[in-house]
């Protein structure tokens, strides 16, 4: 029997741990409402992530840059309300934590104590030592992220594949390493190449969670607008879509525009 239905209510850090342990590949989406939470949920996923994602695909910004932190906090607390046993990580929104440990605390702090969440997301190494030490010094557990991390773009200048070079794949195994050795309990790795991806999961002890990193490491991540085909556009090669959302969406208010229209909704039976 899996680690995480042996009569286990919550989702913990343990959990996820025993589960990497124990060879059983942990689930991961990102949820950013409610309603999606609710079912997502009730699939059994392990851990839901509110994504500073939800930059691009509920507000419609071209990057993850604008989200604010109190907005992230709105989101945290509807995926919350809804769950009753994935564990719930949420994402540092750009500004809110780098270069500032105190700032970086606060910022996490008020995440935990106003939506509830069970940790958060950071992305960065060595340059973030700080600000992550000090977070987890409050009691607050932490995930890392490395490889493609969205917040660095302009840096970046690329959404493309990161650390094919020797010496970027060279920092990123010493930063997984450091993040592990501070007390990060997990780590997201985004878009490198499959053989560090496996590379990363082995040598670390912590769970590693992979998109676009290869099936090598200890669970997947992506974003759930694109696993269900709600978002059209977004077709990088690690996406796999479960379904077609958006028309079957379109197609269904198309069906109901045409009853408004010709007056056949609401029927005798819609009516009091
Ligand atoms: O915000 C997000 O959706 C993420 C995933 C891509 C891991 O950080």
């Amino acid at each position: 029997m899996s680690v995480a239905k042996r009569e286990i209510k919550r989702i913990t850090t343990h959990v996820l741990q025993a589960m990497k342990d124990q060879g059983e590949k942990i689930s991961m989406l990102t949820a950013y409402d409610f309603s999606m939470a609710k079912i997502l949920d009730a699939a059994g996923i392990d851990i839901l992530l509110v994504g500073d994602s939800a930059s691009n695909v509920m507000a419609g910004h071209e990057t993850t840059l604008p989200i604010t932190l109190e907005q992230m906090i709105y989101h945290a607390q509807s995926v919350i309300r809804a769950v009753d046993r994935a564990f719930v990580v949420v994402d540092l929104p750009f500004g809110s934590y780098q270069g500032n440990s105190t700032k970086a605390l606060n910022s996490a702090i008020a995440i935990m104590k106003e939506s509830g969440a069970h940790a958060v997301k950071l992305e960065g190494g060595a340059e973030i030592e700080e600000s992550v030490r000090r977070i987890l010094s409050a009691g607050v557990p932490v995930m890392g992220h490395l490889g493609l991390t969205p917040q660095s773009i302009y840096k970046f200048g690329t959404y493309s594949v990161r650390a094919k070079e020797e010496a970027e794949a060279q920092k990123l195994l010493e930063d997984a390493k450091l993040l592990e050795e501070i007390g990060c309990f997990a780590i997201v790795l985004e878009k490198i190449p499959a053989e560090l991806g496996a590379k990363v999961a082995k040598e670390v002890r912590i769970p590693i969670i992979g998109i676009g990193a290869g099936n090598g490491t200890d669970g997947q991540v992506l974003v759930v607008h694109d696993v269900l085909g709600i978002t059209k556009d977004f077709n990088p090669r690690f996406l796999r879509r479960y379904l077609n959302l958006f028309d079957t969406i379109k197609t269904a208010v198309e069906s109901y525009i045409t009853d408004v229209k010709s007056g056949s909704f609401p029927s005798e039976e819609e009516q009091y």
